[in-house]
């Protein structure tokens, strides 16, 4: 399967290397550029991406970065992608944020 992570620290990576070894295709990417990730593709197998490549040709995306910069990521970034293509955030969520 093809997965597209988006965030490459301690969550990002822990699941990228034994979903690589599962044989899955992983692509990562960071804030900072896949010129930054050398290290990470060296520990995980994971293939150094944008944020973009990371989520399109996907058939799963896992958001992996602190939640406060979730709604800084670019508001188009999912647009197009097929609506059933899962999405899964490893974010903390609050139970105040289900309230009305
Ligand atoms: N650590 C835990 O035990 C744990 C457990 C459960 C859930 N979580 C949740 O999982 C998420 C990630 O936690 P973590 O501990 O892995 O965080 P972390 O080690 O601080 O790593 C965060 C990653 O997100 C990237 N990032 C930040 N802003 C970004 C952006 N705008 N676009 C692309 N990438 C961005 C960072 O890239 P740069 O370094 O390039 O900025 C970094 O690779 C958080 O929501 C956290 O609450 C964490």
């Amino acid at each position: 399967m093809n997965i597209g992570i988006i965030g490459a620290g301690f969550i990002g990576g822990a699941l990228a290397r034994p979903l690589a070894l599962l044989g899955h295709r992983i692509t990562i990417a960071n804030s900072r550029g896949p010129h930054t990730l050398g290290a990470v593709a060296a520990q995980t197998g994971a293939r150094p991406a944008t944020i973009e490549q990371a989520v399109h040709g996907q058939e799963l995306v896992i958001v992996s970065i602190p939640q406060k910069a979730v709604p800084g990521l670019p508001k188009a970034l999912f647009g197009g992608l097929p609506v059933e293509l899962p999405v899964i955030d490893t974010g903390n969520y609050p139970l105040k944020a289900n309230k009305p």
